[in-house]
């Protein structure tokens, strides 16, 4: 009897991926049998990088672990995640602050399509404050982002926000 694979879908803005994020990918590693990063197409929410530069990031840093694959979405996250005969919604949590938001999402998206679970994980403390606004405002201000994103993220911060290493 083979028994069904266990899918998930971790969909966020991702602009830019940090590592409380590849924190959160690295927990799904002994949960699930394939996990898809989905970056979502949003028009109304001006990025720094492009959808396709933030999957490129993405695929760069998860290298060749065959079990993660990044992608973009667009549209309702559940009918995306019911095309990939996925069950289940990754969501990080990292402080109290995070779940009035995340709650509300959960519920939608369980009223949308009952058959969908959301799974919150939580990061390793010491990334319980990191997030993609502040790497950004940190990185322009001249900050230390040292151990909060990865190598290939400060490389793509610095040709878009230092180049010929101004500060902006
Ligand atoms: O990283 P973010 O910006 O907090 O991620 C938000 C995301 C992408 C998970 C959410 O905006 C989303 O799922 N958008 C897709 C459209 C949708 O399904 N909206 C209803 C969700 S209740």
């Amino acid at each position: 009897m083979t028994s069904a694979r266990r899918i998930a879908v971790y969909p966020g803005s991702f602009d830019p991926v940090h590592e409380g994020h590849l924190d959160i990918m690295r927990r799904c590693k002994p949960l699930f049998d394939e996990v898809v990063v989905a970056v979502l197409e949003n028009e109304e929410k001006a990025a720094l990088f492009s959808v396709e530069e933030r999957v490129e990031m993405i695929s760069e840093i998860l290298g060749d672990d065959p079990i993660f694959t990044a992608r973009s979405f667009s549209g309702l996250l559940v009918d995306y995640v019911e095309s990939l005969g996925a069950r289940a919604i990754i969501r990080g949590l990292r402080a109290v602050s995070d779940f009035e938001y995340e709650f509300q999402m959960a519920l939608m998206n369980r009223r949308l399509d009952p058959n969908i679970e959301t799974v919150f994980l939580t990061p390793r403390e010491e990334y319980s404050f990191v997030s993609s606004r502040l790497v950004k405002e940190v990185f322009r201000l001249g900050g230390d982002l040292t151990g909060l994103v990865p190598q290939p993220v400060l490389d793509r911060l610095q040709e878009r926000l230092r180049p010929n290493g101004a500060k902006v």
